[in-house]
């Protein structure tokens, strides 16, 4: 039987609109799931993905990538990497494999409702790959972690990180039910796909991917490649999207939907993927600093894209600069110092070397957050541990729900409104303004520390707060992942 060319039939099978005779167009397209609703259904066959692909395809070439991460899995079980890995590159990748396998599930319902509502065919088909694609990764990243769990229990986590109320992967969850789980297909898509896929997910699945293959985990390696090469291509939705948005009166909208969602992903891959690159991942194995991965990664691409779509640069650009430098720096010290309260155990990353390299690649690094190292190393060093654990509660932004870092000895990022007549306080001026365009989506939050402050944490001490965050029940509360030998070379100057 002659087969015909994809090229040949592929527009009719991706091209499945018609016209609703028995319901409105509203009933098959709520506004509310569907979006854009002013513009006519059909402005949306002419939406075209850029990356096309059929069902025998995707099959195809998915079962490889699986058969190939899972064969290098298998090869090196016997290699014992986690033996032999150093301590900053597990807690690395114990900081992944908690936070990210439950925002892929999201993400797999969040392209589901895709298939179903998106006005676009081309979109729905798309998303039914997408669907699957994040389905596939939601369970390759349970899968690889669990191989660890008879030798290091905190790997555990991947899949706690579905049910903990653990503060880090609230905000990781808060973070998803904003962007993925609580708007219209439109504005879903350009948060995600657009602004979250097309720059970020590169940083954490090919920066972390060169840091894994260097530090020898190469099934890391290899299992990370297998998922970024799926976002590579659905990652693709947003962008016809925008076009559409812009060609139909809704500039506005498109350019606020980016702004917002841009900034929200930036402050959760700042502690996500910035701290490991930064700190953990072991110096001599570094590819580049996070602040170069940014750059290189993000900053250029993401304004070429901007530009091609006639969009501009979000209005807190010179703020973001800046912050490039700031943000994983204090985050670093804030998770370091509340470290019983991780699902990891944390790596310091501040020995002599490793400080020389920080004040390289941040001018200025030893004046600021160095100085604030040198009080909890000669606190350390003199052994009195418990002023290296903060006494009291931080103050938790209410939109990244990160705790506040600011410059130690010089700035503080902290802003505050009162909102019926609560004082709700942010981690930077792009929080508050988020908050500003939607007060009723954000106001009801509950950040760790409103729980705490509400009565849901109980006994209300560190103690009830560790428990109810699952610490010292599924793992015992986290401690420094070298069991503190770094501060060994400090101690002779600290004993003078
Ligand atoms: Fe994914
Ligand atoms: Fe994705």
């Amino acid at each position: 039987m002659a087969l015909l060319e994809r090229s040949e039939w592929y527009d009719y099978t991706r091209m499945t609109n018609w016209t609703p005779k028995f319901v409105s167009e509203e009933e098959v397209f709520p506004a509310m799931h569907s979006g854009m609703a002013d513009v006519p259904l059909s402005v949306f066959d002419s939406y075209d993905e850029p990356y096309k692909i059929s069902y025998r395809e995707y099959v195809d070439v998915q079962r490889q990538k699986d058969a190939g991460a899972y064969s290098v899995k298998a090869a090196l079980e016997r290699a014992d990497m986690y033996n032999r890995a150093s301590p900053g590159w597990i807690s690395a990748a114990k900081l992944h494999y908690g936070g990210v396998p439950v925002v892929e599930y999201h993400a797999s319902l969040m392209e589901s409702r895709f298939v179903r509502f998106a006005k676009a065919p081309g979109m729905r088909n798309m998303g039914c790959f997408g669907a699957m694609d994040e389905n596939r990764h939601a369970q390759i990243q349970l899968a690889f972690p669990h191989e660890y769990i008879d030798k290091d229990r905190q790997f555990d986590w991947a899949t706690q990180g579905y049910r903990t109320q653990n503060w880090g992967i609230l905000a990781a969850r808060n973070l998803s039910d904003d962007m993925m789980m609580t708007r219209d297909v439109v504005q879903t898509a350009i948060m995600l796909n657009f602004a979250f896929e097309t720059g970020f997910t590169n940083l954490q699945f090919i920066g972390l991917s060169a840091d894994a293959a260097n530090a020898g985990d190469y099934s890391f390696a290899k299992m990370i490649q297998s998922v970024q090469s799926d976002e590579a291509r659905h990652a693709q939705l947003g962008t016809p999207l925008l076009k559409l948005m812009m060609e139909n009166g809704h500039e506005a909208e498109a350019q606020r939907m980016v702004d917002i969602s841009f900034w929200r992903t930036w402050r959760l891959f700042a502690v996500l993927s910035g701290i490991p690159m930064d700190y953990y991942v072991p110096l001599e194995h570094r590819e580049n600093s996070w602040k170069e991965f940014m750059e290189e990664w993000i900053i250029e691409q993401f304004e070429r894209n901007l530009r091609d779509l006639g969009l501009q640069r979000p209005w807190y650009w010179d703020y973001f600069l800046e912050d490039l430098s700031e943000e994983h720096h204090g985050q670093h010290i804030g998770t370091y110092s509340w470290r019983p309260t991780l699902w990891w155990n944390p790596t310091a990353g501040v020995s002599k070397n490793e400080r020389e390299w920080l004040e390289e690649k941040y001018p200025g690094w030893n004046d600021t957050f160095g100085k604030a190292w040198d009080v909890v190393i000669d606190n350390m060093a003199n052994g009195r541990m418990e002023q290296t654990v903060p006494g009291t509660l931080p103050v938790i932004c209410k939109v990244s729900n990160l705790p506040v870092v600011g410059i130690p000895f010089k700035t503080a990022k902290i802003e505050q409104i009162t909102y019926k007549g609560e004082n709700i306080q942010f981690g930077s001026i792009v929080d508050k303004w988020i908050f500003e365009q939607d007060p009723e989506r954000y106001c009801r939050t509950q950040t760790i520390v409103d729980r705490f402050l509400a009565g849901k944490v109980q006994p209300a001490d560190l103690g009830g707060a560790l428990q109810y965050m699952g610490l010292g029940v599924v793992t015992d509360p986290a401690d420094d992942s070298m069991g503190y030998s770094w501060v060994d070379e400090y101690r002779p100057a600290a004993a003078e």
